[in-house]
């Protein structure tokens, strides 16, 4: 079962009953890259986040909501967090995307929105360009909270680092697309078996993907025209699939 809206995620989500989702998975525009304060409100989303790829991959729609300085991060994403909370059972969890440049700001906003900062988990990217004279920028980072205490009494054991390639060529349907194989399926395994999980972000809809092919409904929120038809079609088509 799974219902998409379209619009806004501080729009959307007040419409959303209380204490009705079991986990929320999301992944946010990160606001992340641009040395000075010029570039970021300069660069698209795209310009930062596609280097490099095939034809297809650079084809990509760009999507808006990507060029705020860090205070207004922290204030909207503290906001939306904030509104997720609300939506959330208790116990509920919480797992939020991040890049190394904004995952101390990140774990601010989560816990300004009340949610309890449980750690960090790693997404490791095997295919990443080497930098000469330095590290390889190889990981993002996935910031976990609860609803409250955290409940240990089910009998699951998940693993807190990930390694998994993001979507190529005609695979790739969206510009910042985590993918399903090895990252979402695994996190989805957070919520309980039959819940609920929302993603207020919810891009090309993988979160969705992952959470229907596990048995899990999802209720997710999608701003640009483009990413929502998208999602649709790729949730409509999961759901009809034996
Ligand atoms: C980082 S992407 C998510 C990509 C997704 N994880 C995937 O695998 O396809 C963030 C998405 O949030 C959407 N977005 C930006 N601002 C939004 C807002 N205020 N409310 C809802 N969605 C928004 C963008 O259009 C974009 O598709």
């Amino acid at each position: 079962m799974h219902q998409l809206h379209h619009g806004d995620a501080l729009a959307v989500l007040p419409t959303l009953d209380a204490s009705s989702v079991d986990t929320i998975i999301t992944d946010p525009p990160y606001n992340s890259g641009g040395r000075t304060a010029s570039e970021r409100r300069n660069q698209t989303a795209k310009d930062k986040y596609v280097s490099g790829g095939s034809g297809v991959e650079k084809a990509l729609e760009d999507f808006t909501g990507d060029n705020r300085d860090q205070r207004g991060f922290l204030a909207w994403l503290s906001l939306t967090l904030g509104e997720c909370l609300r939506v959330a059972r208790p116990g509920a969890h919480l797992l939020v995307f991040s890049d190394w440049r904004q995952a101390p700001v990140t774990s601010d906003a989560l816990q300004v929105a009340g949610w309890t900062w449980q750690g960090t988990l790693v997404w490791h990217k095997p295919i990443a360009r080497p930098r000469r004279g330095g590290f390889k920028a190889n990981a993002e980072y996935i910031l976990w909270g609860t609803n409250g205490k955290f409940d240990g009494s089910r009998e699951v054991y998940l693993p807190g680092v990930f390694s998994a390639s993001q979507p190529r060529g005609r695979q790739r349907r969206h510009i910042t697309q985590k993918p399903v194989d090895g990252l979402l399926d695994e996190l989805v395994e957070i919520c309980p078996s039959g819940g609920t999980v929302l993603d207020p972000f919810a891009g090309s809809g993988t979160t969705g993907e992952a959470a229907l092919r596990s048995d899990r409904s999802f209720v997710g929120i999608e701003l640009s025209d483009h990413y929502h038809r998208i999602a649709r079609d790729r949730l409509d088509e999961v759901s009809s699939t034996p």
